[in-house]
């Protein structure tokens, strides 16, 4: 039983289109990326001060704040953030650093209590990181201890995951979210389980991370002998979400949906779908899993490549485990196949060979993204207001 949206059903028809007559999506011309845009020092720091500051980036799956008291650290954004599970069922997020003198207030990567203690000198905070104690107060007089709680920053609980804004400052959540929102929810997400998660530190600029998931033209180049026979050869369909971006790869047997009936052509049994989530996160639906990444930048030439492996509840039973354990084999195995290809990039730009990088015009998410990207960064895109 097919349970698309109509806008899925338009996604099978354009690429049953492509396998009857051939073709792909295009753009309406190429693009060209000034290589500074990977290079330039005070381009990455003006991508960090907007990009990784002023949006909301996700940091976590419902599950993994599931009661009160749980709690969960993140860094990848290069601001510490502690975010909690409040007594009223709240998501809260706010700053991992000391009011006193700037110690990290949590350590642990994960974890279930009811306050937070410093350990420089124990001032204790709650799960809304009041500040609640410190010993021997007569030493700081007339303390404010309202103004000393943990600075709070934005954060919101969408689809079963967890989205901060690492600094404070307005974010209208579901209008950012909404062009992406009818697919996020169908995916019932809330439901699903970390079956895994991982992180790895790499050597190349975030975009360079970033472009692996916004064209499918590489799959059978870099990915020859494991992506490439699983889908169509650089078919895929782009939908520009301003400023997110569905980018539908169809397997490798979508033309078989030709011969069933309307009702029976199931979406998710013939794409893998990668959703830009901008500015840095990719929610990529597979025909029975998904994954959700996160891209930091955490330096000139480096970045962090963070991995959440979600799988439908419920019972993992062995044979299920099994199956997931090979997904996760196969994705690591292409990952690895991308970041070597990333690495290589990193280390060509000491030749200053281009001035520029082509994207070609099926190349459609490298082109979208980079327009969203250079509107943040020059003040035409924020998260408080999409319109
Ligand atoms: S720095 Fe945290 S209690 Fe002193
Ligand atoms: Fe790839």
């Amino acid at each position: 039983m097919a349970m698309n949206s109509a806008e899925e059903d338009g996604i099978i028809d354009t690429v049953l289109g492509y396998c009857e007559a051939g073709g792909t999506h295009m753009q309406p011309d190429v693009m060209h990326n000034p290589v500074r845009h990977y290079t330039d020092p005070q381009q990455l720091e003006r991508e960090i001060d907007v990009l990784f500051r002023e949006f909301p980036i996700i940091v976590g799956h419902a599950s993994q704040l599931a009661s009160v008291g749980d709690f969960l650290t993140h860094d990848a954004t290069g601001v510490p953030l502690l975010v909690t599970r409040n007594p009223a069922g709240d998501v809260k997020a706010m700053v991992n650093v000391c009011r006193h003198r700037g110690a990290r207030v949590v350590s642990e990567s994960c974890g279930q209590t009811r306050a937070f203690t410093c350990p420089y000198h124990s001032w204790t905070y709650d799960l809304d990181g009041q500040l609640k104690g410190l010993p021997q107060p007569i030493g700081f007089g007339a303390l404010d201890r309202q103004a000393r709680g943990l600075v709070e920053v934005p954060a919101f609980e969408r689809f079963g995951l967890i989205w901060v804004r690492p600094t404070p400052g307005p974010v209208a959540i579901d209008a950012w979210l909404e062009p992406m929102a009818e697919q996020l929810a169908s995916l019932s997400l809330e439901n699903h389980s970390v079956y895994r998660q991982w992180s790895i530190d790499t050597n190349m600029s975030w975009r360079i991370a970033l472009e692996g998931f916004q064209e499918s033209y590489h799959f059978c180049s870099a990915h020859k002998h494991t992506a490439c026979s699983a889908y169509l050869n650089n078919q895929s369909v782009f939908l520009d979400k301003y400023p997110h971006v569905r980018h539908a790869v169809p397997v490798a047997n979508v033309a078989r949906l030709q011969n069933l009936p309307a009702g029976e052509r199931s979406y998710r049994a013939h794409f893998m779908t990668q959703n830009y989530l901008f500015p840095c996160n990719f929610v990529q639906v597979m025909t029975d899993h998904v994954y959700v990444h996160t891209i930091a930048a955490t330096g000139p030439g480096t970045c962090v490549f963070q991995c959440t492996m979600l799988v439908p509840e419920p019972p993992l039973t062995d044979k299920a485990k099994k199956h997931w354990d090979a997904n996760y084999q196969v994705v690591r195995t292409v990952f690895a196949e991308d970041f070597a290809i990333g690495e290589g990039i990193q280390q060509g730009f000491a030749a200053n060979v281009n001035d520029h990088f082509l994207f070609g015009r099926y190349e459609a998410g490298l082109q979208l993204g980079q327009r969203a990207i250079t509107d943040a960064l020059e003040g035409r895109l924020t998260a408080a207001s999409t319109a």
